[in-house]
């Protein structure tokens, strides 16, 4: 029987016997605990951190004595002094195994710690990166007996740190040499291992011990808007989110206006293409200088985009996208060299990644929402919405999922609305209309308070009061609704009708003035007539891609709903339920992901395993077409009404009282607001 100390680690509860005098690190190496080190133990990056617990632990049969483990020695002075150790803290590395002893790994010690997302229902991530940093003592050349640099290299990974076999590209190569000279045979490089990669590549190097960090970008490159996520590829951290918008929106509005543009013009796609990876460049900039990181440290980006984005990112016409049978270039995720991609903004041997694609119609970004939200493990049947410029939408559990992608257009981000604006400060995000005086008030990004509160002008002085966003344009479609300005087929009442001079004429229809600042010069915002039917038009098509994938599972409800996309967390449920945006569900059954598209890109960032997983879960998913699917237009037609007509939520007349005005009689209203949107 051994008398080994015995050491038990927490909180995997991994425990075992070990000679005295064995290093912690050492122990929980062989044990396979998760304790981090890019050092290899030599006492320099303060990975390895543990915090020893003393005393009785009947739990764990062990009674852990005040010396049971050596002596804190220089090289944790040292560090303490340069840096600080938390106090009880000790580097696992220094200290050795004197006697029985409970260890407990704190969360930023381990390697594949768990990034806590905000939402209560979400996954967490883990993290488990395809770069990482090792430090390593590299072997001096000698002339008796002679062997490269970047062999030597090689050697000291595979001794140090059982990397078989390293790759390094020649713009790597003409740095290795002076690297390794000023270092003094001390260097740090960053290795990135696809799940696909026979070897590892050397995407940098850097002199002794590299303490900036590694950072990696999530994308999603929406039609409208680009959404960019800096997240520290070591911890998860997202040090910074910044977005704009997609200058290919000068090319066309929509994606088939673009696919258009690149039919109508030799060369159309190339400019397209230009233009967004100057926009990405752009972004790539701004949000390092935001996080006040260098830009190089950026070492690999993961894209998710619809199919039309995606040939555009990748420099492929899409042309064929935009007829039937709509067939990708290639629907396998896609791993390549950013500077390929004309991304020069980044690390120079920086790493892209782009979530494989579902169908001609159903992308990337659709990939990445199944990654995050996870339909297929649903016991229950999930519709789960992602509100864009498409609605990228799923229904499923355990059994089969479905997908589609529905054209809802730009409207409910903000964009071919008179008034609109992407979510910024100074953009109207929240709005309520009293019923009985119809006078507005609202809450802008970046204030909290509401704008008949005291001291709102003060609090929105820098921003100003400056459009309507998108949660904030289905707010005020809704209230007007609920406050009589809006009659069931979307008509907006003339002054006379509703009672209000807030309803103001505007050519041969009417509109509802919000709030105007143009006697000091400044913005005139509305909502007019033209507003409500792009959002009439969103609303029915999203409505209508869901009742598709509910006709294909023969179903006439689901269990829950999960609204997600940028704004997702801010529709209030309410206010879905007045516009009639999705399919009957439970109220309390109707949650928020937040950007559930961005999440996805963050966990395949973050894991490499998940890469593999959602190559695999795409395969499984089931793509419904619904632009030459005939239902798709009655449902469409159907869904016009606001509320849904045939369809309203059972719940909604114990929620709000709806009035139920007719504004046609000398309306003088254009269009019918029935015609079917074009995909885009
Ligand atoms: S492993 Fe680097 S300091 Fe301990």
């Amino acid at each position: 029987m051994t008398t080994d100390p015995l050491v038990v680690f927490t909180p995997s509860g991994k425990r075992g016997h070990f000679p005295v005098g064995t290093p912690v690190l050492t122990a929980a190496r062989q044990l396979g605990v998760d304790l981090d080190s890019v050092c290899g133990g030599r006492g320099i990056c303060s990975k390895c951190q543990i915090t020893p617990s003393y005393g009785e632990f009947p739990k764990h049969g062990v009674t852990a004595s005040e010396n049971a483990l050596s002596e804190w020695n220089a090289v944790e002075q040292r560090y303490d002094d340069k840096r600080g150790l938390k106090s009880g803290r000790r580097l696992g590395c220094q200290a050795t195994v004197q006697g029985d002893i409970v260890i407990d790994v704190p969360p930023e010690s381990q390697v594949h710690r768990q990034v806590v997302r905000k939402a209560a229902t979400a996954r967490a991530i883990t993290m488990d990166p395809a770069t990482r940093l090792y430090f390593v003592v590299v072997e001096e050349p000698d002339m008796h007996s002679p062997t490269g640099d970047l062999e030597r290299l090689e050697r000291a990974l595979r001794e140090q740190w059982n990397i078989d076999a390293i790759t390094a590209d020649l713009s790597l190569m003409s740095k290795l040499q002076p690297v390794l000279r000023k270092g003094k045979w001390e260097v740090t490089v960053a290795l990135h291992k696809g799940h696909k990669d026979e070897a590892a590549r050397v995407v940098e190097i850097w002199p002794g011990l590299h303490e900036h960090g590694l950072y990696g970008l999530a994308i999603d490159l929406g039609s409208t808007t680009i959404a960019a996520h800096l997240t520290d590829m070591e911890t998860g951290e997202v040090k910074a989110s910044s977005g704009l918008m997609n200058p290919q929106i000068r090319f066309g509005e929509d994606l088939m206006s673009r696919v258009s543009y690149s039919m109508m013009n030799p060369g159309g796609d190339q400019e397209m293409t230009k233009a967004v990876r100057e926009a990405i460049n752009d972004l790539t900039t701004s949000i390092s200088e935001e996080a006040g990181i260098s830009s190089e440290l950026i070492v690999e980006t993961v894209f998710v985009c619809n199919p039309v984005m995606h040939h555009l990112l990748l420099g492929l016409d899409p042309v064929e996208l935009g007829q039937a049978p709509f067939a990708l270039a290639t629907s396998e995720s896609m791993s390549l060299p950013a500077r390929e991609m004309d991304l020069t903004n980044m690390n120079p041997r920086a790493q892209v990644y782009i979530l494989p694609c579902i169908a001609g119609h159903v992308g990337a970004d659709c990939a990445a929402v199944a990654l995050s939200e996870e339909p297929g493990k649903s016991e229950d049947l999930v519709l789960i919405v992602d509100v864009g410029t498409n609605a990228e939408i799923l229904l499923g559990n355990t059994s089969r999922v479905l997908a589609c992608s529905s054209p809802t257009g730009p409207a409910f981000e903000g964009a071919q609305i008179s008034s609109g604006q992407r979510a910024a400060p100074g953009a109207i995000e929240r709005i309520e209309i009293d019923p009985v005086t119809k006078e507005p008030r609202f809450r802008v990004i970046g204030s909290e308070k509401w704008s008949d509160q005291e001291g709102f002008d003060q609090e929105i002085a820098t921003s100003g009061i400056t459009g309507i966003c998108g949660s904030g344009i289905i707010e005020a479609v809704a209230e007007m609704r609920v406050a009589g300005l809006l009659d069931e087929s979307g008509l907006i009442g003339s002054a006379d009708q509703t009672g209000t001079p807030r309803c103001v004429p505007e050519g041969r229809t009417h509109a509802y003035l919000i709030h105007d600042a143009s006697a000091e010069g400044g913005p005139r915002i509305t909502v007019t007539q033209g507003d409500i039917r792009a959002i009439q038009l969103a609303k029915s098509a999203l409505y209508a891609g869901a009742r598709l994938l509910m006709d294909e599972m023969n179903v006439d409800t689901v269990d829950r709903v999960v609204l997600a996309g940028a704004f997702g967390a801010h529709i209030s449920t309410k206010h879905a339920m007045v516009l009639g945006m999705i399919p009957d569900a439970p109220l309390n059954k109707v949650s928020s992901a937040g950007n559930a598209a961005g999440t996805g890109a963050r966990i395949a960032l973050c894991n490499i395993g998940a890469r593999s997983e959602i190559e695999r879960v795409v395969r499984e998913i089931t793509k419904v077409e619904t632009a030459i699917e005939p239902k798709f237009q009655d449902h469409f037609v159907a869904a016009n009404a606001i509320p849904h007509k045939t369809d309203p939520f059972p719940e909604l007349s114990q929620v709000v009282t709806l009035p139920s005005p007719s504004f046609n009689a000398g309306g003088g209203e254009e269009g019918s607001g029935r015609r079917r949107r074009r995909r885009s």
